[in-house]
């Protein structure tokens, strides 16, 4: 495997004008979750939600102002942003299929499910259709292994996921997980 390397040193963070945090979402950070924690490092992982819940994503910009309504470094922020595949960093598709690629659902057929995406909607894991309504990414363990293979399409797990139910997400049908 090659590693991936990434301009960290020379990478111009995107800005715009409009705060990503708004005064709500601030005051909520403030007044509900960061009371709940005796750090302020507890308060990242909930705040990051709440950001992701309202933009879809988490832009670069919205952990720095994060970070200064914590009083932590942006670092910390893009640490815990990066480190869990929940959180997107980039915006997504309206349908985010991801895949579980660990050892049990890679047993079960994992990969078949990924190439039945990749050739349909012409994307590769990562990647987002150009219409913005679907992006393909693969995941670690989701934690049901006993029902693999399964994936996470946006908040909802499919176990014993077949090609066929798939086709039917990919249609834009509402099937139940
Ligand atoms: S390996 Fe896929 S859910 Fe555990």
């Amino acid at each position: 495997m090659a590693w991936k390397t990434k301009p960290s040193g020379s990478f111009e963070i995107p800005r715009r004008d409009t705060p990503w945090i708004t005064e709500s979402m601030a005051t909520e950070i403030r007044e509900k979750i960061m009371p709940r924690y005796e750090k302020s490092m507890g308060s990242i992982m909930p705040s990051l939600h709440a950001i992701q819940h309202e933009h879809g994503y988490i832009a670069y910009q919205a952990m720095i102002e994060l970070a200064t309504l914590l009083g932590l470094k942006p670092a910390d922020i893009l640490d815990t942003a990066s480190f869990y595949e929940e959180f997107h960093l980039e915006p997504v598709g309206k349908c985010v299929i991801g895949i579980c690629q660990s050892v049990a659902c890679e047993m079960c057929g994992h990969q078949a499910l990924v190439d039945y995406v990749r050739n349909r909607l012409d994307i590769e894991p990562h990647e987002t259709t150009d219409d913005g309504k679907f992006t393909l990414l693969t995941l670690e363990c989701l934690g049901a292994c006993d029902t693999a293979p399964c994936a996470l399409v946006n908040d909802d797990r499919f176990d014993n996921l077949t090609l066929e139910q798939l086709g039917r997400i990919l249609d834009g049908e509402q099937i139940t997980s």
